[in-house]
C-alpha cells in the first residue's frame, strides 16, 4: 500500500507532464498556423495592391476551356482546372471540346460516386482522394472538379452514378474523407454542384423550391461537412436555381450560408456556362466564371463587364478585391508560389491501380444468394455460360463530364477468362444488345430501350443449358446514367427482364450482375433468379474484382447507398408527382422524407433497402450499450457493441446506428443514420465497436425559430446492418 501510494503519484505527475507537453505542442502548431496565416493574408494584400483593375479581373474569369490566366508580372500562374470526379479527365483543347490527343493522360479510373458510397469505408476515399491528388498534379492541374455530392433524390436522376447517396449523413463523411487526402496532395477540390442538382431535365433553367427545414436537414449537411471540416478549396455553385435566383448568384446561398454560415474562405465558381449576369453575381459571392458560352472572353460576364460595372460604381472595387483574394488564397493553399516543394505527382502506379480494385471490390453489393449459390467454385465446374452485353463493355470512357481516358479497363469476360479460362469453358453469349449507336449521353441513347431481341435471347438460353453455371452481366450503361439526361423509367433495358427470366428457366443456376450507378427495378427477377449481385460500373479494375467477388477470393461488403424501390411509383418524388416539376419549377413536396426516411416512415417495403447488402459469412452484433442513460444537450454518446463474425469466412460487415426521436413536436422520419462503421473479421473473431453521437447531431431544424432544436426526451439508438434490419436498440433520454 505504502509503496503504491508514491507510485500513483509518480505516474499522475509523469501524465499531467505529458498532457502538458501535448497541449503545449499543439498550442504552438495553432499559433504558427495563425502566423503562417496572417503572413500569407499579407502577401495576397500586397499582390493585390500592384494589380490593375484589368489584372484583378483577368483572374476570375477563364482564358480558356478549363484555365484562368496568370499575371506573369506578379509572377501569378496560370490555374489550370480538371474534371473529376472518379478520375483525371484526359486533356482537353484549349477552345474547343475536342480531346488534344495527348499519350501521357490516360488516368486510373475508379468506380463513379455511388459505387464509392457503397463501400461505406471513408478509408477508401481517402486513398481516393490521394491517388486523384497526385495524378492531378502529374497533370499540372491545380483544381480537380470533384467530388460530386448532391442528393440522390430520384431514382432516375442522370448524375446519380457521380453522386453518393440519398443520405447526408454517409456522403459527409465519404466527402470529408476525399477532400482531405486530396488536398494534401496540393490539388483543390471542387465541391459540386452547389446545390440542390438533384435532376437533368431543365437542370439550366428549373427552380428548386424546398422548405428550410429540408435543405437544411437533407440538402446542405454534405456542403456544410466538406468546407468546414473537409476545408474544401473551392466550391461549384450548380446550373440550376434555388427558390427564384441562379445559384451562381443567389445572395442566400453564397453570401449568407456559404461565406456566413461556413466561413468559406476559397473560390466559388460557377458551373460551365452557368454565369447569367454581371452585377448581381458579383454582389451576391461568385468568384470564377467557367465555360460560358461567348467565344471571346474578354466579353464573358466577368470580364469586360466587370470592369466597367465597377468604373461605373455598380460593384465596388472591394468586391473585386475579395474574389481576387479568394483566388489567391486557394494558390497559396496548393502552394502554387512553391512549386520546389510542391507535390510533383505520379500517374498510374500499380498503387493506384490497387486503390481503384479495392474500391470496386469492396463496392459490390449481394443482393440475393439463395441456395448459396454464390461464390462459384471455379475448381469444380467444367463450363461457365457469360452472357450479356455488360460482360463485355467498357464504361469508363462514358457520362459525359466525368468521363476518364483510362489506362486500360479490364471487362468482366476478360477477366473471367484470365482468371478461369485455362481449366472452365467459358461459353459467351451477348444476350442483348445496347440500341443506340449516339455517344453515350445523348438525349436519344434511351431510344428503343425497350425493344427485346428474341434471337439473341435464344442463343443465351442455348449457352446456359449447355454449361455448368451462368452469370448475366447486364444493367444499364452511360446511355442512361449520364449528365444532361434523366433516366425515362427505372426499367432495365433492352429486353433484359426477358432475357434473365428465360435464361433461369433454362438453368436455374444463374447469378446476374448488375452493372448500373443507379436503382433499377429488379421486381422482374427477384423471385426467378437465385442470385443477385449489383457490381456497379467498377472504373479500369471492374473485371478482376467483380470475377475475385463471384469467385469467392473477396467477400462482398458493399452495401447499398441508396433505396432499391420495387417500383418507380414507391419512391417520394413520384409518389407525389413532384419529379421532374412543372412549368421550369419543382417543389421538394416529399420534404426531409428522402430515401429511406420516407420508405421507412410510411412503411412502405422497398426491393431492397438503403445500407443493404449480404455476405459469404454471418455476423451477429451484441452487448450494444452507451455509457449513460442520461444526457445533457452538449454531451457525446459512446455507444458500444460487439460484433462476431460466425461464418467461415473472412469478412467485413458495416454496422449502423440510427436513431429515431419517437415523440416530437414536428415529424421526424422514423429513423436516421448517425454513424456507422466497417469492420473486418476473421471467422470467429469478436471486436468491439465504439460509435459516437453528439446529442446535438440528434436536433431537428426548427423553422420558426430558424436554429437547431433538440427536445428533451427519450431517443432510441438503433443498430442494424441497414436501415430495415435492426436488431439491437437502445433508448436514452435527452434533459
Ligand atoms: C458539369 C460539371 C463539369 C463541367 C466541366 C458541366 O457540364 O456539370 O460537373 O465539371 O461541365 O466539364
Amino acid at each position: 500500500m505504502n509503496i503504491l501510494i508514491p507510485k500513483l503519484k509518480t505516474i499522475k505527475i509523469i501524465c499531467s507532464c505529458m498532457l502538458f507537453f501535448i497541449l503545449l505542442i499543439a498550442g504552438l502548431a495553432q499559433a504558427q498556423q495563425s502566423l503562417n496565416n496572417s503572413k500569407q493574408e499579407e502577401k495576397i494584400r500586397s499582390l493585390i495592391s500592384r494589380m490593375t483593375l484589368q489584372e484583378k479581373v483577368s483572374l476570375l474569369h477563364a482564358n480558356s476551356k478549363f484555365y484562368v490566366s496568370g499575371i506573369k508580372r506578379l509572377g501569378i500562374p496560370e490555374l489550370a482546372l480538371s474534371d473529376g470526379p472518379h478520375g483525371v479527365r484526359a486533356e482537353i483543347n484549349r477552345h474547343d471540346w475536342g480531346y488534344s490527343g495527348w499519350t501521357t493522360d490516360s488516368a486510373t479510373c475508379f468506380p463513379p460516386g455511388t459505387a464509392l458510397a457503397a463501400t461505406w469505408n471513408p478509408e477508401l476515399a481517402s486513398k481516393q482522394g490521394l491517388v486523384l491528388g497526385e495524378e492531378a498534379r502529374f497533370r499540372k492541374k491545380d483544381v480537380l472538379l470533384g467530388p460530386g455530392i448532391n442528393i440522390i433524390r430520384s431514382p432516375l436522376g442522370g448524375r446519380n452514378f457521380e453522386y453518393m447517396s440519398e443520405d447526408p449523413f454517409l456522403i459527409s463523411r465519404m466527402a470529408v474523407a476525399y477532400i482531405k487526402a486530396l488536398q494534401s496532395k496540393d490539388v483543390a477540390v471542387s465541391v459540386k454542384h452547389w446545390v440542390a442538382n438533384n435532376q437533368e431535365t431543365h437542370r439550366d433553367s428549373v427552380d428548386v423550391q424546398v422548405s428550410e427545414r429540408a435543405f437544411r436537414e437533407i440538402y446542405l449537411p454534405g456542403f456544410k461537412a466538406a468546407v468546414t471540416e473537409g476545408g474544401a478549396y473551392t466550391v461549384m455553385a450548380a446550373y440550376n436555381k434555388f427558390r427564384g435566383d441562379w445559384c451562381s448568384e443567389n445572395e442566400y446561398l453564397n453570401r449568407q450560408i456559404l461565406r456566413k454560415e461556413f466561413g468559406f474562405k476559397g473560390v466559388l465558381m460557377t458551373d460551365w456556362a452557368a454565369a447569367h449576369t454581371t452585377v448581381k453575381a458579383a454582389l451576391s459571392g461568385l468568384d470564377l466564371e467557367m465555360g460560358t458560352d461567348i467565344k471571346d472572353y474578354n466579353e464573358w460576364y466577368f470580364a469586360n463587364p466587370l470592369i466597367k460595372a465597377v468604373e461605373e460604381g455598380k460593384v465596388p472595387v472591394s468586391v473585386v478585391d475579395e474574389k481576387v483574394a479568394n483566388v489567391l488564397r486557394v494558390m497559396f493553399k496548393t502552394r502554387m508560389f512553391d512549386e520546389a516543394n510542391r507535390e510533383k505527382g505520379k500517374m498510374n502506379t500499380p498503387k493506384h491501380q490497387k486503390a481503384a480494385y479495392n474500391s470496386a471490390a469492396e463496392a459490390a453489393v449481394l443482393l440475393q444468394n439463395k441456395g448459396n449459390i454464390l461464390p462459384v467454385n471455379f475448381n469444380k465446374i467444367k463450363s461457365v455460360a457469360i452472357i450479356g452485353d455488360n460482360a463485355t463493355r467498357k464504361h469508363c470512357g462514358a457520362g459525359l463530364s466525368s468521363e476518364i481516358k483510362a489506362l486500360y479497363e479490364i471487362t468482366p469476360l476478360e477477366a473471367i477468362k484470365q482468371k478461369f479460362g485455362a481449366s472452365v469453358k467459358i461459353n459467351f453469349a451477348q444476350g442483348y444488345e445496347k440500341q443506340s449507336t449516339f455517344k453515350e449521353g445523348s438525349n436519344r441513347g434511351q431510344g428503343n430501350s425497350d425493344h427485346v431481341d428474341w434471337k439473341l435471347i435464344q442463343e443465351a438460353v442455348k449457352v446456359a443449358r449447355e454449361s455448368d453455371v451462368v452469370i448475366i452481366f447486364g444493367g444499364l450503361n452511360h446511355d442512361f446514367d449520364t449528365e444532361s439526361f434523366d433516366k425515362q423509367n427505372m426499367d432495365l433495358p433492352y429486353g433484359q427482364e426477358v432475357l434473365m427470366q428465360e435464361v433461369t428457366k433454362a438453368n436455374p443456376n444463374t447469378v446476374v450482375v448488375i452493372v448500373a450507378g443507379s436503382p433499377v427495378k429488379l421486381a422482374g427477377i427477384v423471385n426467378r433468379v437465385p442470385a443477385i449481385l449489383w457490381s456497379w460500373y467498377g472504373g479500369m479494375e471492374a473485371g478482376n474484382a467483380v470475377a475475385d467477388i463471384l469467385s469467392g477470393k473477396v467477400n462482398p461488403s458493399g452495401k447499398l447507398p441508396f433505396t432499391l424501390p420495387v417500383a418507380l411509383d414507391q419512391s417520394p418524388a413520384h409518389a407525389l408527382g413532384n419529379f421532374p416539376g412543372k412549368d421550369l419549377t419543382v417543389n421538394y413536396e416529399e420534404d426531409i422524407l428522402v430515401g429511406y426516411r420516407w420508405f421507412d416512415t410510411k412503411k412502405i417495403q422497398p426491393q431492397f433497402p438503403f445500407g443493404y447488402g449480404l455476405s459469404y459469412t454471418g455476423f451477429v452484433l451484441n452487448d450494444f450499450s452507451t455509457d449513460k442513460k442520461i444526457y445533457e444537450k452538449n454531451d457525446v454518446i459512446h455507444a458500444k457493441l460487439a460484433i462476431k463474425n460466425t461464418g467461415s469466412r473472412y469478412g467485413a460487415e458495416v454496422v449502423q446506428l440510427y436513431v429515431s426521436d419517437p415523440v416530437s413536436s414536428v415529424l421526424r422520419p422514423e429513423k436516421e443514420l448517425k454513424a456507422f462503421e466497417k469492420v473486418f473479421l476473421q471467422p470467429g473473431e469478436t471486436k468491439t465497436v465504439k460509435l459516437d453521437v453528439k446529442v446535438s447531431d440528434l436536433a431537428f431544424y426548427d423553422e420558426e425559430t430558424k436554429s437547431w432544436k433538440v427536445e428533451a426526451g427519450e431517443f432510441v439508438l438503433q443498430l442494424g446492418n441497414s436501415s430495415r434490419n435492426i436488431s439491437k436498440t437502445v433508448k436514452i433520454s435527452v434533459k
